[in-house]
Formats: structure tokens, sequence, C-alpha cells
């Protein structure tokens, strides 16, 4: 539809530069330049290599997605761009980027929230978000259950990882497995040939007492840790496959049993799930069987809408757009720990604010 907002959306927060550009919920191109094999040799993001990688893709990324959206950046309605959390440098190009490209066109800005993007970005596969949908975001960076409401201003977080995220779980496990570097991929691939009940490791906070919607999988690493170390000194082989399916069967029994269970307790009928571990094979299949047992409606975006990318983000602030929300100012800034619960960056009147810290 002619009318619905086209807007383009700027990611940086960590390795991928992603530029998105949305016709309301339609989307028309997802660029991602990524820079993760620069960081494979060190294991994780080195957060100076993924500035640096940001700054030269930056302007050709934008130019690829106007060139297969076919749009001119002068037909756009806004600019959209990662205000955090993430990684304060990475962010910052990001910002600076949608700054001058508003400025130049002449086009609002909205600084948005990463996590909402995350959620918003299933919008873009399935058609609108219910009101209210359960979201559970699990990635390299972060692993949260989210209630939300409307996605533009009502995000309230039910719990989170108290350690590891689920991703950085999945690196870990990878590194002491030799599999290399990002884990996740790697540890679904071996996992599909192993057996997921041949070595019982933890589920971690799974006790009677323990927090409903929180999560913890430092336990489960440094068991999986333990476990291979014993192997190697006794001098046996290491199976592999087990161990990864094993663990993979751990986290995600974990992350699936607290997803449903803050469903059933909230009353809440419709659960999505994104974020980079969003595309596990096996994540995907335990969370549909157990939806369909309690009657709970499943969405989870394709795996490359799933892991971190622009056209989420231009998602959000498409929706922005269609909800009148305010713009964001030019002197918004990156906010490396922006809390959860603000969606988006609002215009502040930084001239009232002073004006009454001076009385
Ligand atoms: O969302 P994302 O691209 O970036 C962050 O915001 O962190 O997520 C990356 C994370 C990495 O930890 C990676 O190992 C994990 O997502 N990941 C997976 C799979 N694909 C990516 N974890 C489990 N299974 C997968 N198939
Ligand atoms: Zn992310």
């Amino acid at each position: 539809m002619a009318d619905e907002p086209l807007v383009l959306g700027i990611e940086t927060s960590c390795d991928e530069t992603g530029v998105g550009i949305v016709r309301g919920t339609t989307l028309l191109a997802d660029a991602v330049a990524s820079s993760v094999n620069d960081h494979a040799r060190f294991g994780g993001v080195v957060p100076e290599i993924a500035s640096r990688a940001h700054l030269e893709a930056m302007v050709p990324t934008i130019q690829r997605a106007l060139d297969t959206a076919g749009v001119k950046a002068s037909d756009l309605d806004g600019i959209a761009v990662t205000a955090g959390p993430g990684l304060a440098g990475a962010l910052l190009v990001g910002v600076s980027a949608a700054k001058a490209y508003a400025w130049a066109l002449d086009k609002p800005l909205y600084g948005v929230n990463h996590l909402a993007s995350h959620i918003c970005v299933d919008q873009l596969e399935h058609g609108r978000l219910p009101e209210p949908t359960m979201a559970l975001l699990v990635s390299g960076g972060h692993s949260s259950l989210l209630l939300s409401g409307d996605i533009t201003s009502d995000v309230r977080p039910l719990g989170a990882t108290i350690d590891d995220a689920a991703g950085e779980a999945f690196d870990k496990v990878a590194r002491v497995l030799g599999l290399g570097f990002p884990g996740g991929p790697v540890v679904d691939r071996m996992a599909r040939e192993g057996d997921g009940k041949a070595i019982a490791f933890p589920r971690g906070l799974n006790n009677a007492g323990d927090p409903a919607y929180d999560f913890s999988f430092s336990g489960l690493k440094t068991a999986v840790a333990r476990w291979v170390e014993a192997k190697r000194r006794a001098g046996e082989p290491v199976p592999v496959a087990d161990v990864a399916a094993s663990f993979q069967e751990a986290v995600t029994d974990v992350l699936t049993r607290k997803a449903v269970r803050a469903c059933k307790d909230n009353d809440v009928d419709h659960l999505m799930i994104g974020g980079g571990v969003a595309a596990n094979s096996r994540l995907r299949e335990m969370a549909q069987q157990r939806c369909d047992k309690a009657g709970i409606v499943l969405r989870v975006p394709r795996p490359g809408l799933c892991t971190d990318n622009g056209a989420m983000v231009a998602a959000l602030g498409a929706e922005m757009v269609w909800r009148d929300r305010t713009p964001s100012s030019f002197d918004l800034s990156a906010d490396s720990s922006l809390p959860v619960t603000e969606t988006h960056v609002p215009h502040t009147d930084f001239h009232a604010h002073a004006h009454e810290a001076l009385k």
C-alpha cells in the first residue's frame, strides 16, 4: 500500500552492519555486511574492529539497500536507527550515519531500541503482532522474556539471564569442543548427528523457588567443559555430537519451558522468538511442540530476520511513523545500556530540561 510509511533502518549494535527498507509491514530490502570473519580468530567480537568495519560498510550498504528496494532516498518517510543497547562505538557509527542522512534529506529521525526491533521484525513475515505478545529474545548478547503490548511504547521485562546469554553459551561450548566461532550454527549442525539424551547436563534456575522467568547458563557451560575435560584426561574420545546435542537440549528445554510458563501465567496466547539463537533448529522444533500442546500460537521469523539486521529497525521505525510517535532530536546519542522499556528515544526538549535544572 503506497500510503504506508517507507522507512530505512540502520543497525550497528554488534558486528552486523544492517540496512533495511520497509513499507509498513512489507520488506523491500535487507542488506547486511558482517564483520564476523574478522573476529573469528579472537573467539568473540572485538569492539574496535566492529566499529571500523561499520564505518567502511555503511555507505555501500545503504546504497545497496536503496538499489534493491528500488526507491529514492528522497521518497523515505523516516530514518530509524538502533540507539542501544549494544557496543558503544559500534552504535555511534550507525547513529551518526542516520543523523547525517536524516539531516541531509530533511527526514524525521527515530532512535529505537534493539530488543524491541528484534520483536517487531516478525511483522514483516507474519503480519501485525497481536497485543499482548510474549517475546523470548535469545542472542549472543541477550536472553530475555518480554511482554509486549504496543511495540512502540510498551515492552515489559519479565526475566533475563543472570549470567551468560544463551548464544554466548553456544559460543563458549563450541570453543570447548574446538568447533570455531560463532558456535551456534555449528553446534546446531553437529547436534543433528548426536543424541540429546546422551548426557544429563544441568538445567539452570529450574527448581521450585527459583525465579520463574530468569535464566542461567553459566553452570551449564561449566558442566560441559568439566565433562569434556574429564574425558580428555581419561584419554577417551570426546563424543562431540552427543555433547553438542545434550547441551543444546538443556538450553532449549529451559528456554521453551519458561517461555510457555510465562504465556500461561500472563494469559498470553502468542509467543514470538527472536535473536540469533532463534535460528536453532531444535529450539524451533521444541517450541512448536510445547506451544501446540499449550494452545499457544508460535511466531518465529525466518533465521535471516532473527539475527541482527537493518530490516528489524526499519520495521519498528515504520511502526513509529504509523503510530505518529515523536521523532528523536538531532542530539540523539547512542546508549550502550538503553533499558528495554525505552522502546525509542523521543525528542527531549533539552532547553526545557536545562531551564528546569537551573531554577
Ligand atoms: O542476534 P545475533 O546475530 O547477535 C547478537 O545480538 O548477539 O545473535 C548471534 C548469536 C551467536 O551467539 C550465535 O552463536 C547464535 O546467535 N546463533 C545460534 C544459531 N545461529 C546463531 N545459536 C544456536 N543455534 C543456531 N543455529
Ligand atoms: Zn541482537
